[in-house]
């Protein structure tokens, strides 16, 4: 049984800053060739670009905005130029917002529901005929869906959703060895200032009395981007700490 992810072709949405960029720069070391997207242009994809030189050539960081379609089909024929197929897809975008209801504009609801929802579809549909027999499918939620929180539907309903697509897909996909899964973060610790009043009022809702950190979340995908989860598919992990 492979328990590495050397070799492995990945393409990784988001990976310029945050836990999409932890990602790719842990599934690089592991000797992953890793194509990532971005939407901005400017110094975090420049930087991202001069880390994984370490890592070899087999690496493209590209500007596409995820919740265009002809954006994410021109990642993928990139993906398919680079490898000609993908093993592992993490489709990591996703916005973090905060509306109440009776405040939320039907603009502000489009560009959740856009980013963290049909940009999933556009970028599972685009990957599909890359994808090789026993591709894995990885979708970064947040443990919110399962929970709510005020203020925040959109956000959650948008992640939410992703557990029906995980499904759903699972279902449609696992005939060609496609396994699909949903990863789940809680409140993950990506280095800002918080005031510490919030910091420890987030830490205590865990069981394990602590925030998350980018290399918590990294463990859970490397997981089931490797063949140890091979025989998982349709669901979700929270990665939270235990909320
Ligand atoms: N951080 C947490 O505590 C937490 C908790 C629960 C769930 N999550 C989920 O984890 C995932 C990553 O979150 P994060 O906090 O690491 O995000 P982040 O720091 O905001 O980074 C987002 C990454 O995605 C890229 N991106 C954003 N919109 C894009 C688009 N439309 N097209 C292409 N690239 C786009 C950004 O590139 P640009 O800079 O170029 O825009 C950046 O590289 C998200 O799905 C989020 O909902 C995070």
């Amino acid at each position: 049984m492979d328990l590495a992810i050397t070799g492995k072709r990945v393409l990784v949405t988001g990976g310029t800053r945050g836990l999409g960029k932890a990602t790719v720069l842990a599934l690089a070391r592991g000797g992953a060739k890793v194509v990532t997207c971005h939407r901005q242009a400017g110094e975090a994809a420049d930087e991202l670009s001069r880390e994984l030189k370490e890592f070899g050539d087999d690496h493209h960081v590209v500007r596409a905005d995820v919740t265009s379609a002809d954006d994410v089909r021109r990642l993928a024929a990139v993906c398919g130029e680079a490898f000609g197929e993908l093993d592992v897809v993490v489709d990591n975008v996703g916005v973090a917002a905060e509306a109440p209801m009776d405040e939320l504009s039907g603009e502000e609801w489009q560009r959740v529901i856009g980013t963290n929802l049909t940009s999933h579809f556009l970028v599972t549909q685009a990957a599909l005929p890359l994808l090789s027999e026993g591709a894995s499918v990885i979708y970064i939620g947040a443990s919110a869906a399962l929970r709510g929180r005020p203020a925040t539907a959109h956000y959650s309903a948008s992640k939410a959703a992703l557990i029906g697509l995980t499904r759903s897909l699972a279902k449609e996909l696992g005939s060609r060895g496609i396994r699909v899964n949903t990863i789940a973060p809680g409140v993950i610790d990506k280095g800002e200032a918080l005031p510490p009043p919030l910091r420890q009022r987030l830490a205590g809702m865990t069981a394990l009395g602590r925030l998350g950190t980018a290399d918590d979340l990294v463990g859970a995908v490397l997981f089931f981007a490797g063949d140890l989860s091979r025989y998982i598919t349709g669901t979700t992990l929270n990665v939270d700490g235990g909320i």
